[in-house]
């Protein structure tokens, strides 16, 4: 989801990125608006096995590689139930999140905030969204949780489950904002210009 501004946490594997050899460590690129796996529900997850737990470490790798909070498999193009998040940036070890499987059960109160994707590079928009949110996912291991976030934990809870239900924040923001997006997105397209590029 949501991209920090944090020009200090910058990567210097990032420059290693296609010739990365695959394994930990492994960042996978961004796929960007347009792409249909990101606007397809994605496939719930039946199998908690060590390709899964490995998927798991390059999606947590690539989302600070890319300097998000928050990522969705389909966002590396995966179609599978499963998103990271990380609303302390690697600063808390605990604030690392797995989210396999997960639904929203229970949303109270609202907040307006600024939000961002990484598949929507360089668009914000103020997002009105929950501001008390319970999920309940399933960990690496398939064990069954559930978890209170509030503020911007609250808020990526709702846009990374959006993404697996095939939904972009863009879905929250008026017609009128949402067709000048994607006006500026087929510009873009039509210079060859529209990707996904790793912050420095
Ligand atoms: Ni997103």
């Amino acid at each position: 989801m949501a991209t920090v501004s944090r020009s200090e946490t910058s990567n210097p594997s990032i420059g290693e990125k296609k010739s990365a050899p695959k394994g930990k460590g492994t960042i996978h690129p961004i796929v960007v608006y347009g792409d249909p796996v990101l606007e397809r529900p994605a496939e719930t997850v039946t199998v908690f096995d060590d390709k899964l737990r490995h998927l798991l470490d390059e999606m947590f790798e690539s989302m600070y590689a890319a300097h998000g909070v928050g990522l969705a498999a389909p966002q590396i193009g995966i179609p599978k139930r499963i998103a990271v998040v990380d609303v302390s940036f690697r600063e808390d070890p605990k604030g690392k999140i797995v989210l396999v499987n997960p639904e929203i059960i229970k949303k109270e109160g609202k907040q307006k905030g600024s939000e961002g994707c990484l598949s929507l590079p360089d668009f914000r928009e103020t997002v009105a969204r929950a501001s008390v949110v319970t999920i309940r996912a399933q960990d690496a291991h398939g064990k069954h949780f559930e978890m209170t976030g509030d503020a911007l934990l609250a808020r990526a809870f709702l846009h990374e489950t959006d993404h697996l239900n095939g939904k972009l924040f863009i879905s929250h923001v008026s017609a009128l904002k949402r067709d000048l997006i994607k006006r500026k997105i087929k510009k873009l397209m039509r210079a060859g210009e529209w990707e996904y590029t790793p912050p420095l």
